[in-house]
């Protein structure tokens, strides 16, 4: 954040010992002298947006104005779950949801402030990210968006990428709330019973704005229990504001977010983007006919200034564009691919590949020399290059390894003969734009989990040719495998991998580095295992329970579940630990496990922490993820992990007392490497008490 005139002020005040309060009350009077000293058609023409600003190199940056006279800075926004979409350019990470599967916040926190910093160099400061929508069903078309399907994981990431982002600029976490269907996306209503949004549909938004600071946040399209997210009163104004204490602004999704202008104003929506439609003059009429309070214009125009003072909008950007794609961060996009791709399987230790031991390898598949990078929706970018699958490999083994590239999906007999000739077949194959994506302006959500007739021929072709067969899969969210997930000796989820994937896949392949990526949804062997997903119905119902919530309250066995994932060498988890077996509301018990790598190769693993509430008197998940913490170790190297639980995360809403409470029970915690392989136990007795907070 750049030292601003209130940064100083700040220093001042901290100098002078002054408390926070005065700091704050500071900044509060600023932000009141100015709103007094601007008129009504001043403070209603700030909450709408006026436009977009293009850039010179053809990217687009959307405004919404300021009040010129008094120096009040305009907000400048741009896209950006995968990178800063305004700047031809700009780095272009995996996407959200194989950001999330390295289950590591510190390098989501680092690329949340690259973002942050793309985007203050092309003049922008309001980042239109992170999507943390739960992925509650894997045919969501803009699942690669987010991170994943658990609350607590979702709140980690978010946090640590609105951090980031915070450093430079503001983060607008998004779409609140219960967004997940992308073909009906402008019109659904979700019924959503209150104790699911609550635990469910909501934490990771708290998470975001509370333990995130995040100043901003935008609304969805969708409806929620009949009101339309962008009037939504028991969203934004009870829960937002009043139950969180929100103190900054929420903005609408795009062009169909807003429906009247009542709802709006009255129920909490502080800016309409990116034009007036419901706000600009309908608005000013309706304060005029006294319908509006001028306080309701107010307290919106006090949010957007509050943050605009606070995040200094008012001060020149540093507009240096090298860190466009710098080194740095291109950097931090291979290592984040590196780290959030997840081996699924490798028998007889196929992977990794040993570049001396190799004469010649077939990389084959119309996505091996494939840009790959994610949907054509709202966060597509425009990286300057992108480094695919095959120029990976071929930059890895250079002259060593002699590399047959087939650059098709369909096999001819001279194919097969290449492949037969070949020490081992690496098959890139998977999604696409056109399988999922954005609805509108991308392809929406998928109907199907599987690959397509091609796609899977192609890998059983390559797997009846060649025994050393390694799959490669790109895509934004559950891939179904039966049809061929044995007949191949390994498979890479690269996801979509960003503009260095080719490397990080290379790194991965050959060794260089040890995949340590975990699941982080659930991939079923059918849809037969999820809860429906209805993307034609204009009404859907969601309750409790999907992902691993819903396969383990069903008993099935997915294909992979929530928290798995290989890597080349092997660890043993020991010795459980609680610091206290006994705790109370507000305490935080730590938890604490051996980690040892007992392979041959360095190696990072994730331990996870899940608990279970055996004699609940409510309905809960039979298990649920509450910590977690990835650790590096070199061989026969032993680390202590600690992981903290705060008590409070273990009450449920009471939807009767429209409050959190802590059951007086004997907890099990289980601690382990996926949501199913948990070796170890312990148990945590709590007190009963209510009411308790859990923000
Ligand atoms: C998307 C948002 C996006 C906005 C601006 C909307 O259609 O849902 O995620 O930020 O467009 O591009």
């Amino acid at each position: 954040m750049k030292l601003t005139w209130l940064g100083l002020i700040l220093v001042a005040a901290l100098a002078a010992c002054s408390s926070n309060a005065t700091v704050g009350d500071d900044l509060e009077k600023r932000v009141d002298e100015l709103i007094s000293q601007m008129n009504l058609e001043e403070k209603v023409a700030q909450m709408a947006g006026n436009g977009a600003m293009p850039l010179p190199d053809g990217g687009l940056l959307w405004i919404a104005p300021g009040v010129e006279r008094l120096g009040v800075p305009p907000f400048v926004m741009s896209d950006g779950p995968r990178g800063v979409t305004a700047a031809a350019g700009a780095t272009t990470f995996p996407v959200g949801l194989a950001r999330g599967a390295s289950w590591e916040p510190e390098v989501e926190r680092r690329i949340g402030a690259a973002m942050g910093r793309e985007l203050e160099a092309i003049g922008g400061n309001v980042l239109l990210a992170p999507t943390i929508n739960n992925l509650r069903h894997p045919s969501w078309g803009r699942s690669q968006e987010t991170y994943g399907e658990d609350v607590h994981h979702l709140s980690r990431m978010a946090v640590a990428f609105v951090r980031g982002v915070q450093e430079h600029a503001i983060a607008n976490p998004k779409h609140y709330a219960a967004n997940s269907i992308e073909d009906t996306r402008f019109d659904v209503d979700v019924t959503v019973d209150e104790r699911s949004l609550r635990e469910i549909y909501l934490p990771h938004f708290r998470a975001a704005v509370l333990e995130g600071g995040a100043a901003s946040v935008m609304s969805a399209y969708n409806s929620v229990n009949g009101q339309f997210c962008g009037e939504n009163e028991h969203l934004l104004k009870q829960v937002l504001k009043t139950d969180w204490g929100f103190d900054g602004f929420v903005l609408s999704d795009f062009v169909f977010g807003t429906h009247s202008t009542l709802g709006s104003a009255l129920n909490g929506l502080d800016l309409e983007m990116p034009a007036p439609q419901v706000y600009g003059e309908p608005l000013l009429s309706a304060v005029h006919d006294g319908d509006v309070p001028e306080s309701v214009i107010d307290d919106a125009v006090r949010r957007m200034l509050r943050k605009k003072l606070e995040y200094g909008l008012d001060q020149p950007n540093d507009l240096d564009r090298s860190v466009l794609a710098s080194d740095e961060h291109l950097a931090l996009a291979r290592e984040a691919s590196v780290k959030g791709s997840v081996l699924l399987r490798n028998e007889s230790s196929a992977l990794p590949l040993d570049v001396g031991a190799l004469e010649r390898i077939a990389v084959i598949g119309v996505l091996a020399d494939t840009p790959n990078t994610g949907d054509t929706g709202s966060s597509d970018t425009e990286p300057a290059f992108v480094i695919t699958p095959l120029q990976g490999i071929q930059d890895a083994v250079g002259d060593e390894v002699a590399v047959d590239h087939i650059g098709t999906d369909v096999l001819d007999p001279e194919d097969i003969a290449t492949l037969e000739a070949a020490d081992a077949v690496i098959v890139v194959t998977g999604l696409t734009a056109e399988d999922e994506g954005e609805s509108l302006i991308g392809a929406g959500d998928r109907v199907d989990l599987g690959l397509g007739a091609e796609r899977v021929k192609l890998i059983r072709d390559a797997a009846a040719a060649n025994d050393r067969t390694i799959v490669v899969l790109e895509g934004g969210s559950a891939i179904t495998m039966g049809e061929w997930l044995s007949d191949v000796e390994a498979v890479l989820m690269a996801w979509y991998p960003g503009q260095m994937g080719g490397h990080a896949i290379a790194d991965l392949l050959f060794g260089d580095a040890s995949p340590s990526g975990k699941l982080p949804i659930t991939f079923p062997t059918g849809l037969d295992q999820l809860p429906a997903f209805d993307n034609e119905s204009l009404e859907v119902t969601y309750d409790y329970f999907h992902g691993y919530r819903y396969v383990d309250r069903n008993d099935s066995v997915p294909e992979f579940p929530f928290g798995f994932g290989l890597s080349y060498t092997t660890f043993r988890v020991d010795n459980l630990r609680a610091s206290e077996s006994e705790a109370r509301a507000g305490d935080v018990v730590r938890f604490s496990v051996d980690v040892r790598n007992t392979g041959l190769v360095a190696g990072a693993e994730v331990v996870q922490l899940y608990v279970t509430y055996p004699e609940s008197a409510v309905m809960r998940s039979e298990r649920e993820l509450k910590g977690f913490a990835k650790v590096t170790l070199g061989p026969d190297e032993t680390q202590r992990v600690e992981i903290a639980i705060p008590v409070n995360d273990l009450a449920y809403y009471d939807v009767a007392e429209s409050v959190w409470a802590l059951e007086g029970l004997v907890h099990e915690i289980h601690a382990g490497t996926s949501s199913r392989d948990l070796p170890l136990s312990t148990t945590l007795s709590v007190a009963a008490a209510r009411p308790v907070l859990v923000y």
